[in-house]
């Protein structure tokens, strides 16, 4: 059985371990580094957790937690920037994708949002494919440099 469950903070034990595990497996995927959460104490993880706004999900698989994601509001009004999508790889082709890719938008129409926007890597074809298939479109790119490390991304949003 697959299922979503919204988290709270105390769950953040969870969301620790499936995340630090998606910055290992996808390094190229996310802006964020391994290095900077492997070490992170229990109040960072709460607060990525508290964000004023932010909706964060787990998926289960019967009982294994096997995928993430959060919507969380934009600086700019009526807009929910979705993030932190991963799907572990025994958990992929399954749908979980899919499954959180609604389970954000249901929390941004809920929250009478008009947009939803993401941020994905060039050449990321799966993610780029899940989100086209989901009703996304290329509205713009950017590049984020950290240190030696470039990365170049394409940016798509939904109009709700
Ligand atoms: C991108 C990612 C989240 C997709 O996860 P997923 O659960 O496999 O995604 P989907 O639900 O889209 O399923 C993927 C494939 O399974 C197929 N599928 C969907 N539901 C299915 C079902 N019930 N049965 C069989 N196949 C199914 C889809 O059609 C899709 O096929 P395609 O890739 O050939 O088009 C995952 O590959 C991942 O975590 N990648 C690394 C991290 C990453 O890139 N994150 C995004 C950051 S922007």
């Amino acid at each position: 059985m697959i299922e979503v469950q919204e988290l709270t903070s105390d769950d953040w034990k969870v969301w620790r371990d499936l995340r630090l595990a998606a910055l290992a497996e996808a390094p190229y995927a996310f802006g964020s580094k391994l290095a900077d959460w492997v070490d992170a104490p229990e109040e960072k993880w709460r607060a990525r957790l508290e964000m004023p706004g932010a909706r964060n999900a787990v998926v289960y698989h019967d009982g294994t937690p096997v995928g993430m994601c959060s919507g969380a509001p934009a600086e700019a009004d009526g807009v929910i920037v979705l993030m932190s999508m991963w799907v572990a790889p025994a958990g992929r082709g399954k749908g979980v994708g899919d499954l959180l890719m609604a389970w954000v938008e249901e929390g941004a129409r809920g929250s009478g949002a008009h947009t939803l926007e993401l941020m994905v890597a060039e050449g990321n074809e799966k993610a780029i494919g899940l989100y086209a298939r989901s009703g996304y479109a290329v509205t713009g790119s950017q590049e984020e440099v950290d240190g030696d490390r470039v990365l170049r991304e394409k940016i798509m949003q939904k109009s709700l």
